[in-house]
């Protein structure tokens, strides 16, 4: 029978990180070790004092549905910590648990854009950025993140996409694929533009915790003028190692809390019962954990950094969040995805396509550091010793 899908799924790209790395464990099936540097997950197991906390819960018998909105306690607790750490006067009615940042993303976007809107997203960024607003029939309206400007938004240039169909901005910091780290002056910047313009800012905040150099991270929210217009989005699967538990949460005046939750309802009820108890104890409980993948991270950062830019035709800025470098192959004079396909045949070394992020990625690859320090420096030797032989003809 013909397939009677709908139009409107036309307009989603499948994710060209999961593409690699379906080619990567097919190679893998057939004997070949591959090394992965493809998936932005941590490696670390999810820390013992937060398995347990869902563990009890469990025992309990916590497993029913919990309010569409989320266990009170945990959102009571996201608001304490949005307060503590973020300094955004938040409080439990302004904060909807979601099963991952992911569907707090959806949520958000099918609140905010109606068909025919434009979204201002960053170029390069996380797909799902530029996938759901065309999901939406809403136009996402790219502005560049330059590797020459640090990673900084260039304001001049971001003002310059405004058009009275404006509705929105995303911004994503510490950013994925980049690793740059928007400062104050720029978030100022933009702060100044949505007031300015009236825009409803989404800031996606998923790698906050993981920020390298001392670096600090702000939230946009703690601005003047700022929290009313502000859909602050994060979870717990980057920082507390939680990829697979699926829990985030979107903080947001309440009258907006009020709309989201409607889609929220019809698309997944509520976050799980007893993982949402041991988000609680994630955040209230919390000793050095996370810390201590900080520093493990920051050692791998600095050992791929150093050795990718040591290998002639490749370089990278030494990324100050998030757990991703992002390598420069323009002077090679081969695409992204033409390389990233070699990297894996030749050095069975599985790295993303910059292009998967948007037509600014092009000329890059995204390498996670995400993996143990041996992987890292056997990787990094392995594309090394392939950036050698395409450079002698050799290929
Ligand atoms: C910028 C960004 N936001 C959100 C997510 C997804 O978060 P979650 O696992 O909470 O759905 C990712 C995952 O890679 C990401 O890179």
């Amino acid at each position: 029978m013909e397939l009677r899908t709908s139009k409107r799924m036309d307009r989603l790209v499948p994710s060209g990180i999961r593409k690699v790395n379906e080619k990567a464990l097919a190679m893998e099936r057939n004997g070949e070790k591959v090394l992965h540097f493809e998936l932005g997950r941590p490696d670390f197991d999810t820390p013992e004092y937060i398995k347990k906390a869902c563990i009890l819960a469990l025992e309990d018998g916590d497993v029913f549905y919990t309010s569409n909105l989320g266990n009170m306690e945990l959102r009571q607790a996201v608001a304490e910590k949005l307060v503590k750490e973020n300094n955004v006067n938040y409080c439990a009615d302004e904060i909807l648990v979601t099963v991952g940042l992911s569907e707090a993303v959806f949520d958000t976007l099918c609140s905010v854009l109606d068909e025919g809107d434009e979204i201002l997203v960053p170029d390069p960024v996380w797909m799902n950025y530029l996938n759901v607003p065309k999901l939406l029939g809403a136009v996402p309206v790219t502005y560049s993140l330059r590797e020459e400007n640090n990673y900084q938004i260039d304001l001049e240039e971001l003002r310059s996409k405004v058009t009275e169909k404006t509705k929105a901005l995303v911004i994503v910091t510490p950013n994925n694929p980049t690793g740059g780290v928007l400062n104050r002056k720029t978030l100022e910047g933009i702060a100044r533009l949505a007031v300015g313009e009236n825009l409803l800012v989404i800031a996606d905040e998923i790698y906050e915790r993981l920020i390298y150099d001392g670096e600090k991270h702000i939230s946009i929210a703690s601005l003047p003028g700022m929290k009313e217009r502000t859909f602050t989005l994060n979870g717990f699967s980057k920082a507390y190692s939680m990829t697979g538990w699926r829990i985030g949460y979107v903080a947001a005046p309440k009258e907006y809390i009020a709309v989201l939750n409607k889609i929220h309802q019809h698309n997944t009820t509520c976050a799980p019962s007893f993982v949402q108890r041991a988000a609680v104890t994630a955040l209230r409980e919390e000793n050095n954990e996370v810390d201590e993948m900080v520093r493990e991270y920051e050692e791998r950062r600095n050992c791929a950094v150093k050795a990718i830019n040591a290998v002639p035709g490749l370089s990278c800025l030494s990324p100050k969040g998030a757990f991703y470098i992002f390598i420069n192959i323009k002077s090679l004079g081969y695409s992204s995805a033409w390389m990233a396909e070699y990297l894996l045949n030749e050095a069975k070394v599985a790295l993303v396509p910059g292009d998967v992020f948007g037509p600014g990625g092009e000329g890059y690859l995204r390498m996670s550091f995400a993996a143990g320090m041996e992987t890292i420096r056997e990787g990094c030797a392995r594309i090394a010793g392939a950036v050698k032989k395409l450079q002698d003809g050799n290929v």
